[in-house]
């Protein structure tokens, strides 16, 4: 019998975040993976400058992991954890305590880093309504923050064209400045000189609204989705101490900070900085199932669930909160950051990708170069009256070189898999430069 060709129809999919009619036009297929690798359909090999969404931190593929899910599966596909258990939930939770900032092991599961955010924000609001507080409910973001896309991070985070579609938002929401300042940074190797200043517009927003009517202030330690803006010294400890002085509950959002990017578990430990409320996913189950977390302080958690009546504590809450193959998935995650030492692989490498991301500088239409751990920001001059267009042709360039760059506006950001290896550097930044040189027009 002759075998019908099979024609892959594109239709149905209304994919994320994408320009659905260009893709299908002319579709880029990922089909496999391993390692340092993405391989498409034909097998030919596309080296991952981005650990797919900034999640695939340990790599493609990795057998201690599949096999955790596997195994998982055919012991338990599902159980609710609403009033009811299964052990490997609780020995999850376990395990990513283990990682996060000390005294923050009380964990929160949820399905992705949005939910995640949405979780965070209601959980400040419950601490405080918990102390007689009621009154704090006003959610400090900050402009260019990205924290997904419900309605509580799409109204905190600050990215304009993610906010503008969808008219209402949250009320009661307020930003800080971003902290982005390319006549002072532009080129800074790690965290800028200039810029602690940025956290004091806090105390602005305190003269204005009064500390006693905020809940939180919620900020990625370093802002990754927006194009890479690394803080600026002294800047996070400042927002820290601002926080502590008015009351407010400091979330950082280490969604892509977490799981070893910035060469330590999570970005608090690398900044020095301890919220008290954090939130993380993508990493944590290497991106091989969803889930995302929250982990906050011993007092968040013992105000809202010591202080309250007998009963719910806190009514929030996910059907897939503590999946069983999500659980499988982050133990093994966990067990393999600490038996290969994955922050400890980043940080070591940290120093060559950040010398071969500056290497960029000089070349046509580079503006800026920054860089923290294993994430770099490479800026772009736009075209005159074409923004995006000069940066999503270098993309296309990369890819059909065999290598994936991701980019936001005309910014080229890089976030390899922790495994990564010199020669990868050089392969990932040699294509970069050609494309850039290509595009220099
Ligand atoms: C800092 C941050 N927060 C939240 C999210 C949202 O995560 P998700 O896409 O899993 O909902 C992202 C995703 O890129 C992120 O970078």
């Amino acid at each position: 019998m002759n075998e019908m060709p099979v024609r892959n129809n594109l239709d149905a999919f209304w994919m994320p975040f994408s320009s659905n009619r260009a893709y299908k036009e002319q579709p880029r297929m990922l089909a496999r993976a391993e390692g340092m690798s993405y391989f498409t359909p034909d097998g030919r090999e596309v080296i991952d400058g981005t650990a797919g969404l900034w999640c695939v931190n340990a790599g493609h593929g990795r057998r201690e992991i599949t096999e955790a899910i596997q195994k998982q599966a055919a012991i338990l596909d599902y159980a609710p954890s609403f009033n009811m258990g299964h052990p490997i939930a609780f020995q999850a939770a376990a395990k990513v305590a283990e990682l996060t900032p000390d005294g923050m092991d009380r964990i929160f599961f949820t399905n992705s880093g949005s939910e995640a955010a949405d979780t965070a924000l209601k959980i400040a609001l419950a601490y405080h309504r918990a102390r007689g507080n009621a009154q704090r409910v006003r959610l400090i973001g900050r402009e260019r923050g990205y924290h997904g896309v419900g309605f509580g991070g799409m109204s905190v985070g600050g990215i304009g064209p993610n906010r503008k579609q969808f008219g209402a938002q949250l009320p009661y929401v307020d930003h800080l400045p971003h902290t982005h300042a390319p006549n002072q940074q532009a080129f800074s190797r790690g965290q800028p000189e200039f810029g602690a200043h940025f956290a004091d517009a806090l105390e602005n927003l305190v003269a204005l609204h009064g500390a006693d009517t905020i809940a939180a202030v919620m900020v990625e330690p370093v802002a990754g989705s927006t194009g890479v803006l690394i803080p600026p010294q002294g800047y996070l400890d400042r927002l820290r101490a601002l926080c502590t002085k008015h009351g407010i509950l400091l979330i950082f959002d280490e969604v892509i900070t977490g799981f070893g990017r910035l060469g330590t578990h999570f970005g608090s430990e690398h900044l020095g900085v301890v919220p008290d409320i954090l939130t993380m996913a993508k990493g944590l189950t290497n991106a091989a199932v969803p889930m995302g977390a929250v982990a906050v302080s011993e007092a968040v958690y013992t105000t809202i669930v010591e202080g309250a009546p007998a009963g719910i504590e806190l009514f929030h809450g996910y059907t897939y909160s503590g999946h069983p193959l999500a659980s499988a998935a982050a133990i093994a995650t966990v067990d393999l950051h600490k038996s290969d030492d994955l922050p400890g692989r980043a940080a070591a490498i940290a120093p060559y990708f950040a010398d071969a991301a500056h290497g960029m500088k000089g070349l046509a239409n580079v503006i800026d170069v920054r860089n923290l751990g294993l994430v770099a920001g490479i800026e772009l001059a736009p075209r005159e009256g074409k923004p995006t267009d000069r940066a999503m042709a270098v993309f296309r360039r990369c890819f059909d070189a065999g290598v994936l760059i991701r980019t936001t506006g005309d910014i080229v950001a890089l976030s390899p898999p922790l495994i990564i290896e010199k020669p990868h550097v050089d392969r990932i930044f040699e294509t970069l430069s050609d494309a850039i040189r290509a595009e220099a027009a």
